[in-house]
């Protein structure tokens, strides 16, 4: 295991270069992959997850090359994938195993999803139930990977309305619904990141967003054939949050971050951050490959809002990656800050309540952690040995925490920003004065 230390900074300035977006990488190469005809991704994830997709689907026998910073991907279309020649091991990544689970239950062939130790205790019957609901043959070990998917083509169309606000959940529902008759619904009461339906419109799928009264109803046709074509990955927000927290809270700091995925089932980070006071500049919003993009500008600012910062109900969907830095954040606010309606937080690739928790606890803070959240006091943190339980987002949310400690922080288990940042700790590195 590597451990990183990290000492106080006094400012972050300069220009960060973010990876592409996880989740979108993620569907592009999966997406392209199901495609008719060869396209490229520019700016495709540098993340471990996104290599685990890219792996799995070049065992289903899709073409995916590199030119240059480039992936080329040539499409098999919906139904030309082909038997994998063992078990597809989807590493560290729900997406992966979540997705892929969706696009396989339709198709002739069986497959087996296999994965780390953490995916391994992650929750599956949240994918494995509606894909039996639709005639899939696919099972898990008791709700967990891995899963074995025996080839049944036809899966029935359904309406589905999925227990817990997930992406996931609602991405693999759809990925089935291509290889069903009828037209495949998911029924969102809150909303959550729209990336799916955003590009299935970009490879020219008609998806269909109705409003009703319980929420939005999401549907594609099993008719429904996706055309090949470019796409451009914009840069990801969530690995975005670790600088805005880092240098929003430190006077003297001043860090562009150009080129920012900001679609708004993602952006609440920077809404919630621009609100308690700390100062965002948003310039040159544009659109590209149907996802809205911008350039961030951030400062250090020390005086945030006195009051407490209270964040539930339907905003957690929308920032639920980032919690874990907010958490930390906290630590600066002047009211502090509590999180409620997270309970999803303790399934992600660590328990990140327990984990925020034990290592805020380690480097003084005051916290008190609720089965769905936590609240945290403006602290003067103390620099401690600090564990990454194995997760990415832990491990870059406490590198930010030593920052703004007192003394040496040691990560134990750095590496598994590799996860979603490969480069985090060379890049921070750069920008800390
Ligand atoms: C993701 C959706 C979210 C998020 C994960 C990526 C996606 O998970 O936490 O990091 O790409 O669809 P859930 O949809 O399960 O909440």
């Amino acid at each position: 295991m590597l451990s990183m230390i990290i000492r106080p900074a006094a400012s972050v300035r300069g220009e960060v270069i973010l990876p592409g977006d996880k989740s979108i990488s993620h569907r592009a190469a999966i997406l392209l992959s199901l495609s008719d005809g060869r396209a490229r991704i520019s700016n495709f994830a540098t993340s471990a997850d996104c290599t685990a997709t890219v792996d799995c689907f070049r065992l289903l026998g899709v073409q995916i090359g590199r030119e240059g910073s480039e992936l080329v991907v040539n499409g098999v279309g919906k139904d030309g994938l082909s038997t994998p020649g063992g078990p597809l091991n989807c590493e560290n990544s729900g997406t992966t195993m979540r997705l892929a689970a969706g696009v396989l239950a339709g198709q002739e062939f069986e497959s087996i999803l296999t994965g780390d130790e953490s995916l391994s205790r992650r929750p599956m019957k949240r994918v494995i139930e509606p894909l039996v609901k639709m005639g899939a043959d696919i099972e898990g070990s008791e709700g967990h990977a891995p899963l074995i998917i025996r080839g049944r083509t036809a899966l029935r169309a359904i309406d589905y309305e999925p227990p817990v606000a997930s992406a996931q959940i609602k991405s693999c529902v759809l990925l089935a619904g291509l290889n069903s008759s009828g037209w495949t619904s998911v029924l969102e009461r809150t909303p959550t990141r729209d990336h799916t339906e955003r590009m299935l419109k970009w490879l020219g799928v008609d998806v269909a967003a109705e409003s009703v009264d319980e929420g939005v109803r999401i549907s594609v046709s099993g008719d429904a054939r996706l055309t090949a074509r470019n796409i451009q990955v914009p840069g990801d927000l969530s690995s975005a949050a670790f600088f805005l927290v880092a240098a929003g809270f430190m006077a003297g700091s001043e860090l562009r971050l150009p080129n920012v995925g900001l679609n708004g089932s993602r952006r609440a980070v920077v809404d919630v951050l621009a609100e308690i006071g700390v100062n965002i500049e948003i310039s040159n919003e544009r659109e590209e490959c149907n996802e809205p993009v911008a350039d961030l500008l951030v400062r250090g600012n020390l005086s945030t809002s006195a009051e407490l910062i209270h964040l539930s109900g339907d905003l957690i969907a929308n920032l639920i990656d980032e919690i874990p830095i907010l958490a930390i954040a906290g630590t600066q606010m002047e009211g502090g800050l509590e999180i409620r309606d997270a309970g999803e937080l303790r399934v992600k690739e660590s328990d990140r309540i327990a984990a925020v928790v034990a290592n805020l606890r380690k480097m003084n803070a005051i916290v008190e952690e609720f089965e769905d959240g936590l609240r945290v006091e403006r602290s003067d943190l103390k620099g401690a040995v600090v564990d990454a339980f194995g997760d990415h987002r832990i491990a870059m949310a406490f590198a930010v925490a030593g920052l703004f400690a007192s003394g040496e922080t040691e990560i134990v288990g750095a590496e598994s920003a590799a996860v979603s940042f490969p480069a985090f700790f060379d890049v921070l590195d750069q920008v800390i004065y």
